[in-house]
């Protein structure tokens, strides 16, 4: 069970731009590296606005230059910096229709599984933000990761999140990520974790 959330200890995000969720279906891509699924997902759902979030700057960089070579599509917001205080202070609650966190940096060592997204104390302010009935899709090649989620399965329950789907990916998929490419090229099994976000009291 991660810590209680403590709101006084999230800084003010670096990125200044006030932030208005537009109407509609609104997606949050959470570390998307250099962005290729955040530019293929806005061209292939241009009914959906996602928000694409990165704080390694070369990598930012290298998403920020693909989505201008293509012409920065209107419904892609690209943020560089912390996913964390930018949700906590752009975000209102219950506004995300989907999320994805896709291969994150696990923090296998199980005294420091806590740092990592679902188990951290971030997560309960991480689900407020999430629409009734919508999805959340991590995806990592750790095991370890894989396991100390499903330990933590009750908690997240009790959240309001519940795990619909865990699935092996195919060596055959077609991959979303360069991270992706390169765990199921070396042939790592990659799990894809699927939830979705329900009424508390429903089961
Ligand atoms: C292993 S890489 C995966 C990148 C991409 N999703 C992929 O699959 O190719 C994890 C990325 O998450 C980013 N990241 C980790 N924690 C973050 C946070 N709190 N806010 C923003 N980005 C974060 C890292 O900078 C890194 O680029």
């Amino acid at each position: 069970m991660p810590r209680p959330f403590n709101p006084d200890k999230i800084p003010e995000p670096k990125d200044l731009r006030p932030f208005d969720p537009p109407k509609g279906n609104l997606a949050l891509e959470i570390g998307c590296g250099v962005g290729y699924h955040p530019v293929q997902f806005a061209l292939e759902n241009p009914g959906i606005f996602l928000i694409a979030i990165e704080r390694t700057k070369e990598k930012f960089e290298k998403f920020q230059r693909r989505y201008e070579n293509h012409d920065s599509p209107k419904n892609l917001y690209p943020v560089f910096g912390d996913a964390i205080p930018w949700i906590h202070h752009k975000l209102p609650d219950h506004c995300l229709d989907q999320i994805f966190i896709l291969y994150p940096n696990p923090y296998p060592k199980s005294k420091h599984q806590n740092r990592n997204f679902l188990n951290m104390p971030f997560t309960q302010e991480l689900i407020k933000k999430l629409k009734m009935g919508a999805s959340l899709e991590l995806a990592t090649n750790s095991k370890e990761y894989v396991e100390a989620i499903e330990g933590n399965l009750k908690s997240l329950n009790t959240m309001g999140l519940k795990l619909n789907e865990k699935k092996v990916i195919p060596k055959d998929f077609k991959w979303r990520t360069h991270f992706e490419k390169k765990y199921l090229e070396r042939n790592d099994e990659c799990i894809n974790l699927f939830f979705r976000y329900h009424n508390r009291n429903q089961d």
